[in-house]
């Protein structure tokens, strides 16, 4: 059986289903529809034990408090819009504010919140699971009520692959990812320890005190944001530049090399043998290494917290809409918004 459904809690008077996907070949996940949060993600390692590579939390109470955004769908709006502001052709919208004056993953009640419709789909090489929801015209400050339809699919080359879709019928923007926080030793290794990491990107942004981009995009070159040879991610958390030193880690936008489907990122543990491909159409990835995940009991009396795991969101620059010179996260009425990431498992 592919996909086993169980039921997981109640939010409100919905219920909540959690969805077990198994492509048969060593990747599973569990999925719930709150929030669309993958809830554990295993692959066998090198030594062919069974490994859960993200962070998550117990129950469904624990995932309504669910700070840090472990595993979750986000939108409309993923990462920051100064403000909340953003102007259309002229006319100026205000996102719900929910950090320090600024609108973060969509405002106060994002779409990692919401209850999503789920339907099974794929084959059992290839299970699937359709998450949809509509958010209303107006929703967290956004024009145009938005179809939104992410695919989840374990693919039968042991990818997890994020499907993104969206359709408004007025003019508005829109910006999905996924909060996942990887650790490919494990969720309760507590920390990156012998995991290297190589991004496919010779530009970044900067960011100013509230990790909102300055607007430049600079080279990698010669400083600590230059993955493109893979490097130890521990020792590099403390990098001595002003950028690293600020967030306590790396908490910023890499704008990916090339374009259209390629390679964003390649993460390995040396210790199990587990790599992890990112790859994105989309232009630009959040490397966050979860600077600020508050310490604590997390799933299974896991401990984690600062520099437990990383995320890497893929996404269109933050604040996009005030650069010029920035990919534009604007979606027209009437025009389908289509982004696809896949993480996708191997050994060596
Ligand atoms: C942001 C971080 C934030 C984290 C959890 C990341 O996408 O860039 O600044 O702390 O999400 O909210």
């Amino acid at each position: 059986m592919p996909i086993v459904k169980t039921e997981y809690g109640k939010a409100g008077d919905k219920t909540v289903y959690c969805y077990t996907l198994d492509n048969g070949g060593g990747l599973s996940a569990e999925i719930i529809n709150y929030g669309g949060i993958i809830k554990n993600l295993y692959f066998n390692d090198k030594n062919g034990v069974k490994t859960d590579v993200v962070l998550g939390r117990d129950t469904l109470d624990d995932y309504f408090k669910n700070d840090g955004y472990l595993g979750a769908l986000i939108g409309r709006h993923a990462n920051r819009i100064a403000g909340g502001k953003f102007t259309i052709d002229g006319r100026e919208y205000n996102a719900g504010i929910n950090e320090n004056g600024n609108s973060l993953h969509g405002g106060n009640v994002g779409f990692d919140k919401k209850v999503w419709d789920a339907e099974e789909s794929g084959t059992d090489a290839e299970p699937s699971l359709v998450l949809s929801l509509l958010s209303p015209d107006g929703e967290e400050g956004f024009p145009g009520n938005l179809k939104v339809r992410v695919t989840y699919t374990l693919t039968a080359d042991n990818a997890l692959k994020i499907e993104y879709s969206a359709v408004s019928d007025k003019d508005t923007v829109v910006n999905l990812t996924n909060h996942s926080y990887f650790n490919l030793a494990g969720y309760n290794s507590g920390t990156l320890k012998s995991q290297t990491l190589y991004i496919n990107s010779s530009f970044y942004t900067p960011n100013d005190s509230a990790c909102m981009p300055t607007g430049e995009v600079l080279s990698v070159e010669g400083t600590a944001f230059d993955f493109r040879e893979a490097k130890e991610l521990t020792p590099n958390l403390d990098a001595p530049d002003a950028q690293v030193q600020m967030f306590g880690g790396f908490d910023h936008n890499f704008v990916i090399d090339g374009e259209g489907y390629r390679l964003a990122a390649r993460a390995e543990c040396a210790d199990n043998g587990i790599v992890m491909e990112t790859r994105t159409n989309q232009p630009s990835m959040q490397l966050y290494t979860s600077n600020g995940l508050p310490e604590g009991e997390y799933k299974n009396g896991s401990h984690c917290g600062v520099h437990s795991a990383f995320c890497l969101e893929t996404q269109c620059f933050p604040n996009a809409m005030k650069y010029r010179h920035y990919p534009n996260p604007l979606l027209r009425a009437g025009e389908e918004y289509k982004t696809v990431t896949e993480y996708k498992f191997s050994v060596k």
